[in-house]
């Protein structure tokens, strides 16, 4: 058994003792567009920042101060959040962009309730169970078929009228701002697009925007993307309907349709099955949060279509009903919650997600996990409300989960009225489809490959038209007696549930700071036969977990996480990766408050 025991919650608010600012107003009065401009001027990231009357972090600088500028100005937490995503869109934009979709988690202040927004991406009516089968994996990564009917400014819109006070033109300002004036190329923006090139330069459109005379952008210059900046401005001036059945969707059509090939390629450029009525029907939705109850705290994430609350939320009830946490049992929970979404999650009706999430379930679970790794695969467990003894039989049903990038990006945003928003942001491959919309400066997702591409039948996660593919985006918030604790998420496809997990379970269980929990070496274990785990992992645990039966191979990284925690006294501690992805950026409003 590794040494790591359930130790007393080091410095954890979850007594009534804890102090928080309590909101007067969840929502400012709203703002002239003029009066958002960031004047923030910061120009080192740094990973952890501590203050008051509001906190931001994001993976990149520019997007925490569009952020901070929002909140400085007076905006609310989802004005900011999505001021951030807008600029994430020019400084990350192959993570995020407003052709990708997302998840935002969000906690009303004023009413202490959770709402979460589905912004993801949707299959055409066109598309149904085989229209994936047989097509080679990487070849569906580049094409106008993996291409989903955005799902992102619609969440905008939804986000802004349902929790905002901006106008979506005055959340996109600082994203102009930042497209127009031009940001300085870093590391891993130059390695991003150096690994993309090959694809990229097989359409014209993303060959002039981002292989600048035949090359990646050096380190160090500054990237202007104006065509960018003017697609924004429309969209401010137009609204949604630009793209959602407007010129803007029009345009998309035609590019998934007909990819801006460059002449004399030789790559096999699938088109896709969208049409301007699938882009009339898209609606963001809201939808119920997931909830479990772990050591008195509320965990509150996302439902399906994500996989990301049920499979965090099933792996936490588990650890639960164990008597002790180690890193053994976080990788057995794991694998058994990854043994349950393969089977029953997916954008379907009738996902069993209140069995699913149940403390019998659970314990019935639980009791599968011993002091060796259990045999692969795991088998699905049975959540159908009638729970006993240990159910042990394996089974070879769970099939082996896709490789997984450090793609996407993850941002969370408190305002200084308490209000709380956790944001998964997404065009799936880091780059997308590689396919840039000529002359309007952004990506298109190829979020349709998160499909099962099949045969499989019974699989929940088969195409359908209008469905939504399964995500493993998991944006979370912690309450405690119904007031926020701590806010978290990170990119990297389905290792994303584990490194939620995996923080909660070092911030909880081990007792680590928040600062450490994100900065700890991570291991994934999502049904597997082998657990992926970075060095230091391997180096610190490897031995002792390898005596117990598992297998670890490395994954030089996994993740990059943005979190954000309440400390006593209304202070706010906002927490990015100090290495992975080049290191994220945390800002708070008072740093001496
Ligand atoms: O929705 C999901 O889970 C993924 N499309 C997110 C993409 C990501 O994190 C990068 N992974 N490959």
């Amino acid at each position: 058994m590794i040494s790591r025991r359930i130790t007393p919650l080091a410095g954890i608010l979850v007594g009534s003792s804890l102090l928080l600012v309590q909101p007067a107003l969840a929502s400012p009065p709203a703002l002239s567009p003029s009066a958002v401009s960031p004047p923030v001027s910061q120009v080192e990231k740094k990973p952890v920042a501590e203050g008051s009357g509001g906190a931001v972090s994001t993976v990149d600088l520019d997007a925490s101060k569009a952020a901070l500028g929002v909140l400085r100005e007076g905006g609310n937490a989802m004005d900011a959040a999505v001021a951030a995503a807008a600029t994430l869109g020019v400084t990350e934009p192959y993570s995020a962009g407003l052709a990708g979709g997302g998840f935002i988690v969000y906690y009303d202040a004023r009413r202490k309730k959770v709402h979460t927004i589905d912004g993801r991406e949707a299959a055409p009516k066109a598309m149904g169970p085989a229209s994936l089968e047989g097509i080679p994996f990487d070849d569906a990564v580049t094409s106008g078929l993996s291409a989903g009917v955005p799902g992102s400014v619609a969440q905008w819109e939804l986000a802004l009228r349902r929790f905002g006070t901006l106008s979506l033109r005055q959340a996109l300002k600082p994203a102009i701002d930042v497209a127009t004036k031009g940001f300085k190329v870093d590391q891993t923006f130059y390695d991003q697009t150096a690994a993309n090139a090959a694809r990229f330069k097989d359409f014209t459109s993303t060959a002039k925007l981002y292989l600048p005379g035949g090359a990646p952008p050096p380190v160090g210059s500054t990237f202007r993307n104006p065509e960018l900046a003017d697609t924004y401005r429309r969209l401010g001036r137009l609204g949604g309907e630009w793209l959602y059945g407007g010129a803007l969707g029009a345009e998309v059509v035609a590019t998934v349709k007909k990819p801006p090939v460059t002449p004399g390629s030789t790559r096999n450029v699938r088109p896709g099955l969208m049409e301007l009525s699938d882009l009339k029907a898209y609606r963001a939705l809201e939808r119920p949060p997931t909830k479990v109850t772990y050591k008195g705290m509320d965990v509150y994430g996302m439902a399906p279509p994500s996989s990301g609350g049920s499979t965090v939320g099933e792996a936490l009830n588990i650890l639960e009903a164990l008597p002790e946490v180690g890193e053994h049992e976080y990788l057995e929970a794991s694998r058994l919650a990854f043994a349950d979404r393969g089977k029953y999650v997916g954008d379907i009706p009738g996902v069993p997600l209140k069995e699913l999430l149940s403390d019998g379930f659970a314990k019935e679970r639980a009791c599968l996990i011993g002091e060796r790794a259990m045999p692969h695969p795991a088998a699905p467990g049975d959540p159908d409300g009638m729970y006993g003894p240990c159910q042990t039989a394996p089974s070879a049903e769970a099939g082996e989960v896709a490789e997984e990038g450090p793609e996407t990006t993850h941002l969370v945003v408190v305002d200084r009225w308490g209000n709380v928003v956790a944001y998964n942001i997404t065009i799936e491959s880091t780059g997308g489809n590689g396919i840039v919309v000529p002359g309007r400066g952004f990506l298109l997702n190829n979020e349709l490959t998160d499909f099962t591409f099949g045969p499989a039948p019974g699989d929940p996660n088969l195409p359908a038209p209008g469905k939504r593919p399964r995500s493993s985006m998991a944006p979370t918030i912690v309450l405690n007696d119904d007031r926020p604790l701590l806010a978290l998420g990170s990119p990297g496809g389905s290792t994303i549930i584990t490194t939620v997990l995996q923080i909660l379970v070092n911030r909880w269980d081990f007792g680590m700071s928040l600062p450490e929990a994100l900065a700890a070496p991570r291991a994934t274990q999502r049904n597997t036969a082998q657990t992926q785990a970075e060095q230091a992992f391997i180096d610190r645990y490897g031995a002792e977990l390898t005596r117990q039966g598992h297998s670890l191979v490395l994954n030089p990284e996994i993740g990059a996480a943005t979190a954000v925690e309440f400390l006593r006294h209304g202070r706010l501690q906002a927490v990015a990766e100090p290495t992975r992805r080049g290191g994220g950026s945390a800002l708070v409003v008072n740093e001496r408050g």
